[in-house]
């Protein structure tokens, strides 16, 4: 195991109908508050309407930047860090998935920074600058950016979405209500469930060796996400498998099972570039890539660990390492048929055109080549697409 540090300060209230509290949270950092959300779920579904309510109760000065895209646009953290710097806005309201928290975090970044956000953005890993405090009301169970540093934003001009991060972007406190995820439709449940696996199946793929506490929490959450995605596309407002998606999401990508460990992840950053190029809905870029990705990885320094999350993650009884590994790989593509995600890149619009333009770009934007579980040049990536054109049996 490396050296590592784990200082997740982010104060999580969890659970049924906190709103209250929300006032006491943010009197911490001002009166000013900007809210951030998307394209308008949260006023279909009445979360808009309640927290407008106790902020007004509370006495605040209320700005707002609507309209947050999935896959969230930099002219859009632009315009919300005009908003911070003209209001001299006190604190950030982020509410919706990960493409509002995401956007919050940069234009927290962004409002004490007179150049283009963009320029954050490249500082990719190594963002040190200052931030306003960010406070999250999470409404998707999926990229755990309400209790991590990340953020992701694309650049349509220049066709690239990159991650940035930094601990200042850290928010200082979410709001994980499940029932606030209610109405998440079944694409996007599916969708989040898939990230949610993804950030556990890179982190549990690593090079590092001896991470047993990692890898059997990483485990433990995979089969938590098993169980509940299904019970939740099924019965929206089923509680209790709601909030246990919504908990997997944080923990799966908060350091839990991926600080002690070193090495690039190598699905995302092929999606990455799915996403860049195609505006995709990132979960569903995953779904399809991962599976192809563990078959390609498959040999016999890795076999091994496949068949451990075989075993492990699907209680696949196989005593072969390579036949159970094989049968751990078509178990997780007949889970996300199952979760009825499309399997296939020209489900989702995709065909090979730029396939070897994405592939160049996927290694220039990580270090996939020289890090990954295991290096994926420009053809590897190449390869990997190809694999997704089409649906595949895998044992
Ligand atoms: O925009 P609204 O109207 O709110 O609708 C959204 C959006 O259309 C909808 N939605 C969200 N909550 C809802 C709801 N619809 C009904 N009821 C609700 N309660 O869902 C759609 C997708 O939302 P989005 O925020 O884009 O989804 P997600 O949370 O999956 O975020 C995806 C983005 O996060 C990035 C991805 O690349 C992508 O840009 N990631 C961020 C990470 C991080 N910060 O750590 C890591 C991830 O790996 C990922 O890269
Ligand atoms: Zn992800």
């Amino acid at each position: 195991m490396e050296n590592f540090n784990f200082h997740v300060t982010t104060d999580i209230r969890f659970g049924k109908d906190r709103l209250d509290e929300l006032p006491t949270v943010l009197n911490e950092f001002g009166k000013r508050v900007l809210i951030v959300y998307g394209g308008g779920s949260i006023k279909k579904n009445g979360l808009y309407d309640k927290v407008a309510n106790e902020l007004k109760e509370n006495g605040n000065t209320v700005f707002e930047l609507a309209g947050v895209e999935p896959n969230p646009r930099v002219t859009t953290v632009e315009k919300g860090a005009e908003i911070c710097r003209q209001e001299k806005v006190d604190v950030i309201l982020a509410i919706g998935g990960g493409s509002v928290i995401d956007a919050a975090k940069v234009i927290a970044a962004a409002a004490f920074y007179q150049g283009s956000a963009w320029d954050l953005v490249l500082e990719r890993k190594g963002f040190a600058g200052p931030a306003l405090p960010l406070v999250t009301i999470l409404t998707l169970a999926a990229t755990g950016s309400e209790m991590n540093t990340n953020a992701v934003i694309t650049n349509w001009k220049t066709k690239e979405k990159l991650g940035t991060a930094g601990p200042s972007m850290l928010p200082k406190a979410s709001f994980l209500d499940p029932q606030n995820t209610f109405t998440v439709n079944q694409y996007q449940t599916a969708a989040g469930s898939a990230d949610i696996m993804s950030h556990l199946i890179e982190n549990y793929f690593n090079k590092t060796e001896g991470t047993d506490v990692q890898d059997f929490v990483a485990e433990g959450i995979m089969r938590a996400v098993i169980k509940n995605c299904p019970i939740a596309l099924k019965y929206p407002d089923d509680y209790d498998a709601r909030a246990n998606l919504m908990w997997a999401s944080s923990l799966a990508l908060n350091g839990l099972t991926g600080n002690g460990k070193q090495g690039s992840w190598s699905c995302h950053a092929i999606e990455h570039e799915l996403s860049a190029f195609y505006d995709i809905t990132h979960g569903i870029g995953l779904a399809i890539i991962t599976p192809r990705w563990m078959e390609y990885v498959l040999n016999e320094q890795t076999a091994g660990k496949l068949a451990q999350f075989a075993r492990n993650v699907f209680g696949v009884e196989e005593s072969v390492d390579r036949m159970a590994a094989r049968m751990g790989i078509q178990k997780l593509y007949d889970y996300f048929k199952a979760c009825k995600i499309p399997m296939t890149l020209p489900e989702v619009g995709i065909d090979d055109e730029k396939f070897s333009l994405m592939a160049k770009q996927a290694v220039a934007h990580s270090s996939i080549d020289k890090n990954g579980y295991v290096p994926l040049d420009e053809a590897a990536v190449e390869e990997i697409l190809r694999q997704s054109l089409v649906e595949r049996n895998f044992e």
